[in-house]
């Protein structure tokens, strides 16, 4: 049985990104010592860390160095190596465990488990060629996402093919030996819903987030998401299923596509914290980095109530490749602003350098004052004069 791990026991994070960040600074808060595992010795977690081990997500010998001093371990990453976190269970607990990572890390092994435990997905092929690409685009599109099946995040790792011709050149372009291809979906909304449980099986979820992407990345993102009650009680009911049957330890993020036929879809899944949840830190009772120390600790899960709706905007490194530094005085003056910086030293397009959150008395009030600080900060460029 498992017993809490209570404040003052030292928690290690598998990956010190700004999710390692904001999960290092609610167990602070709760009174724990943090360690991280990170091959970046200027990791955006490494100020609020008491130890970085900075090495490879590969190096099992690293992750056992981590592990020997932390009394539970946790992860912010899915791309730790499966041997690295086998070694590290064998020292200290970790959760999620490596079987869930294993499953979660490849996109083809994932997708096939989704649709072979009767979870709702998109059409979808494993291909292991330019040749098998346009098999199956030629069969399901040909508007297709290409994703390969390891390593991507942000759109990277993926291509988009919108006829036939252009598999050899996506293929190329993907790297890696394997990958998924995805029929486009004619999508109305996307959503995610965030699931804790805990080792010895309780479980909290929060209402669905309505999440808003540009290219691939995370715009913005809503909590609570205003969706039609029916769409959100399937969506809660995925989740958890997902949770309770994977039997997961910690956080389990369920991105879901809605159609605009009214289905509802899997999109993938990720056993962390989530882009899609920062709202969380503003609108609930209990953040998800908070609610993420309590599930890996075994702790009474907090309150998922909504104490007043928010919505965040991500800031890009874009942002930061102007002559000025954006003008974060400005977009701080709108009431019930805030700015969250990752404290990340070297800006590149697409980086995920920060985020706004705003609160409002409803989710479209919160989404306008985040959208409004973020037209403050230039976001836009500058408008187009009548010539
Ligand atoms: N099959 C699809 N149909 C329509 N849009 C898609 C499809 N697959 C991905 N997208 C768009 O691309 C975004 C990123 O894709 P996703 O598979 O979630 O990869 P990542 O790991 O980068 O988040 C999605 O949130 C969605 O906006
Ligand atoms: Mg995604």
């Amino acid at each position: 049985m498992s017993r809490p791990i209570l404040p003052g026991k030292t928690i290690g994070i598998l990956g010190g990104g700004q999710l390692g960040r904001m999960t290092a600074l609610a167990a602070r808060t709760l009174g724990y010592q943090v360690h991280a595992l990170d091959p970046d010795p200027d990791c955006a977690a490494r100020p609020v860390l008491d130890r970085l081990v900075t090495a490879p997500f590969d190096d099992v010998e690293a992750a056992v160095d981590l592990a020997k001093g932390c009394d539970v371990v946790t992860l912010e990453i899915e791309t730790i190596a499966v041997a690295a976190i086998e070694a590290a269970a064998r020292v200290a607990p970790v959760r999620p465990s490596a079987q869930i990572l294993g499953m979660v890390q490849d996109r083809g092994v994932q997708k096939g488990w989704l649709a072979g435990n009767g979870f709702p997905v998109g059409p979808f092929r494993e291909v292991g060629s330019a040749a098998e690409l346009a098999a199956a685009a030629a069969a399901m599109g040909p508007a297709c996402f290409i994703k390969a099946c390891r390593g991507g995040y942000d759109g990277r790792g993926q291509g988009q093919l919108m006829d036939l011709a252009g598999a050899e050149g996506v293929w190329a372009q993907l790297g890696g030996d394997r990958a998924v291809v995805e029929a486009a979906l004619d999508l109305e909304a996307e959503l995610s819903v965030l699931v804790a449980r805990t080792p010895s099986g309780k479980l909290a979820v929060y209402p669905p987030a309505l999440n808003h992407h540009r290219d691939r990345i995370l715009e913005w993102s809503l909590l609570p998401g205003p969706i039609p009650a029916t769409v959100t009680g399937q969506a809660v009911q995925i989740a958890l299923d997902l949770a309770v049957g994977l039997a997961i330890e910690g956080l389990l993020v369920v991105e879901m596509f809605l159609r605009r036929d009214g289905r509802l879809l899997v999109n993938e899944l990720a056993p962390r914290p989530h882009n899609s949840y920062h709202a969380s830190e503003v609108a609930c009772a209990t953040s998800q980095f908070e609610q993420a120390v309590r599930a890996a600790c075994d702790l009474p899960l907090g309150s998922v109530e909504i104490v007043r709706p928010a919505a965040i905007v991500n800031l890009l490194g874009d942002l930061w490749m102007r002559d000025a530094p954006p003008p974060f005085e400005a977009a701080l003056e709108i009431p019930g602003v805030r700015l969250h910086l990752y404290g990340k030293r070297v800006a590149r397009p697409g980086r995920k350098m920060g985020h706004l959150s705003a609160t409002g008395r409803t989710p479209e009030e919160a989404l306008a004052a985040a959208k409004l600080a973020m037209a403050r900060l230039g976001g836009r460029g500058p408008l187009p004069l009548p010539a």
